[in-house]
């Protein structure tokens, strides 16, 4: 690595604006974004996901094409040319029936392939499972450029574990897994890594186990966490309060701590879908994997059935009746609002004709009008007085401050997703 490197990442979302920043600081980074709109708020210093601050990321933004170091942000073909590396990190949704969309990868492939030059790395970093950079990108690569991969140019693939949100996680103090098309290639990739994450590198012995690795540790969380809202189901018809359980369980050296709750997300709710879909390619049927999915998926609705069990034992009515749920975002304390699974409490909720409203301080209300179509309220002086039921659904710090029981009808319930407020505060939690 020379300071010369020129870097470019393609995708500058959660988890791309961030590695470009850090990357910024030591080489000259072309941050690509197909996305206008994004383009011209990082332009002006604007980080909507909040993951960097946007002083900093005013005091790394260049405009010189020449400039040693510094984050040049573009969405121009031409700005992207001549790169040494190239870093991929765009999004690896799934449709309505659970299958991988690999299109943004498929896109984001073709325009590397457009500018690829000579002896440059393409390093992925979208997760993926085992097979997708070798098998469905080079081949892109390969086409579009004219190139031949691992004699004109090269691949590595690097996983991205970031946590949205989290301030103490950040990419350079998490331990990076990295891996290239050549033992040769994977030194190079290891190395170029090294210069920004301070936690350190493992070099994975090959592209696919680098894949691997990510998708099942995603995947284990997802199982995990699917096993404990089983519990949870069971100590709610046993009357066992499972946090309870799951603190005395947990004074054990080797039992693993996880809390019930919803999993939504670009990732945990996401990435085992793309596991499962490569098992059964293969011949093989992964009843652990997609039975942890079918489980967490149940939880939204299942949520909503409880309150409403618990209202028609208070003698509340429910068609008609207006309830709150307090939160919309996948998950605490960030304005990520995608794959939210709150939505299913929602959902279930109207499907009894429930008036449901949703309060959420982080969330964009216009985000969750185009992605939900709800009217979200983001102020607490919004909020109507009496709300029938209440369901915090996401454990936002703001809603310490909020005075819960003052907004609670006299027959109102409370039901607490995720153990925020004492328990004897309120009327049922996972
Ligand atoms: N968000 C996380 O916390 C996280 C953590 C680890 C890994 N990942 C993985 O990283 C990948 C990216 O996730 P994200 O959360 O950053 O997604 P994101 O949606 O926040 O950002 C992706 C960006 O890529 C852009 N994009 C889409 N297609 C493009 C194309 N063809 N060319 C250029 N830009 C394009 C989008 O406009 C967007 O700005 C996914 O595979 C995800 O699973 C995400």
């Amino acid at each position: 690595m020379t300071t010369q490197t020129k870097i470019t990442v393609i995708g500058l979302g959660y988890v791309g604006l961030p590695l470009a920043v850090e990357f910024a600081k030591k080489f000259l980074v072309v941050g690509f974004d197909i996305n206008q709109k994004r383009i011209d708020e990082l332009n002006q210093g604007i980080d909507r996901t909040l993951e960097v601050n946007n002083e900093l990321l005013q005091s790394i933004l260049v405009t010189d094409k020449n400039a040693e170091s510094g984050l040049l942000v573009s969405s121009e073909l031409s700005d992207i040319e001549d790169s040494d590396f190239y870093i991929v990190t765009v999004p690896t949704p799934t449709d309505a029936l659970n299958k991988p969309i690999f299109t943004p990868l498929v896109k984001a492939s073709e325009t590397v392939g457009k500018v690829l030059k000579k002896d440059a790395v393409v390093i992925y970093e979208s997760t993926v499972y085992p097979g997708v950079t070798e098998d469905i990108c080079v081949p892109i690569l390969e086409e579009v450029s004219g190139l031949k991969f691992n004699e004109d140019f090269f691949a590595g693939y690097s996983p991205e574990r970031i946590n949205p949100g989290d301030k103490v996680h950040t990419v350079t103090q998490i331990l990076k897994v990295t891996s290239g098309s050549t033992p040769e290639i994977a030194i190079k990739v290891d190395n170029l890594y090294k210069t920004i994450i301070t936690a350190g590198t493992h070099m994975a012995p090959s592209i696919k186990v680098a894949e691997a690795a990510k998708v099942i540790e995603n995947s284990q969380r997802d199982i995990n966490i699917a096993f404990v809202n089983e519990l949870s189901k069971i100590f709610r018809l046993l009357d066992i309060d499972t946090k309870a359980v799951l603190e005395a369980a947990g004074t054990k050296w080797n039992f693993i701590k996880m809390s019930p709750g919803l999993v939504g997300g670009h990732c945990i709710g996401v990435d085992p879908y793309y596991l499962a879909q490569k098992a059964i390619e293969s011949g093989y049927n992964p009843e652990i994997i997609l039975a942890g999915r079918k489980m967490n998926d149940s939880m939204g609705g299942y949520v909503a059935q409880e309150t409403v069990k618990m209202m028609i034992k208070k003698g509340a009515r429910i068609k008609g009746a207006k309830v709150l749920v307090l939160g919309i975002t996948f998950k605490e304390n960030c304005p990520d609002i995608r794959n939210s699974r709150v939505i299913d409490i929602v959902k279930e909720f109207e499907s009894y004709d429930v008036d449901v409203e949703v309060y959420d301080p982080w969330a964009s209300a216009e985000e969750v009008k185009h992605e939900y179509d709800l009217d979200l309220i983001c102020t607490d002086t919004k909020l109507a007085s009496k709300y029938e039921a209440i369901v915090l659904a996401v454990s936002h710090d703001k809603f310490l401050d909020l005075d819960i029981q003052s907004l609670k009808s006299e027959t109102g319930v409370i039901f607490d997703v995720k153990s925020l407020l004492p328990k004897d505060s309120v009327d049922g939690r996972l």
